[in-house]
């Protein structure tokens, strides 16, 4: 799918540097440690190309890859709690919400929700701010291996709920896990 080269590209720490608006860009947003990295990673099959940790707080810029010659994957600092200090956490927050709001080439964003956990109000938040960006986004559930079958339902029942209050979401929701390779053809197709 991915035609070309998969490489990191940059991190970027605020707007002036993000790379010229070239390509297609798509971005994956989520609390600290809901598995963004991770699931950069599984998409391209290349282990270590984002880096992942179990600290929350681990992607502190934000990091352009390509995926082949046509697209951009961006790798965004999670929001939420994190282990860092504050100033950092509010600055890296601050950056992660401009470029929500006012990147261009931005075609869709993926926000990811922990499978044990659903939509929580810094989610709804995120959420009501790509509303008003009209950025169209697409709830994907992580860590789906983390749970068992009936909790995965209610969960995926609790994320429906929170979506069908948001005009800029996609109805459906892609259930992965980058551990298992779950969901993982779903989400190169859709991208
Ligand atoms: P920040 O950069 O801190 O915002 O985190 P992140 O959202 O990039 O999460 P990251 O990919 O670093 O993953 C956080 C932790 O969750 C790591 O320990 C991963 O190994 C683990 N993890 C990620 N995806 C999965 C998954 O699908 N299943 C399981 N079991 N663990 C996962
Ligand atoms: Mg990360």
């Amino acid at each position: 799918l991915f035609a070309g080269p998969t490489e990191f590209v940059k991190g970027v720490v605020a707007m002036s540097g993000l790379p010229d608006a070239e390509r297609i860009e798509v971005c994956f947003a989520g609390r600290s440690n809901v598995g963004k990295s991770s699931l950069i990673n599984a998409l391209t099959g290349m282990k270590a190309l984002a880096r992942a940790s179990n600290t929350p707080g681990r992607t502190q810029e934000i990091n352009y890859f390509t995926a082949g010659d046509d697209f951009y994957l961006v790798d965004l600092p999670g929001y939420g709690y994190a282990n860092a200090p504050l100033p950092v956490v509010e600055k890296w927050q601050r950056l992660l919400k401009q470029f929500l709001q006012g990147r261009q080439t931005l075609r869709r964003a993926f926000v990811l929700i922990d499978a044990r956990h659903g939509v929580k109000s810094v989610d709804d938040e995120i959420m009501s701010l790509l509303d008003s960006a009209a950025v169209t986004f697409q709830a994907v559930l992580t860590k789906a291996d983390k749970v068992k079958e009936v909790e995965r339902e209610e969960i995926l029942n609790q994320v429906r709920g929170a979506l069908s209050k948001h005009p800029a979401a996609y109805p459906e929701i892609i259930v992965t896990s980058s551990e298992k390779g779950w969901g993982i053809p779903t989400l190169r197709t859709v991208i």
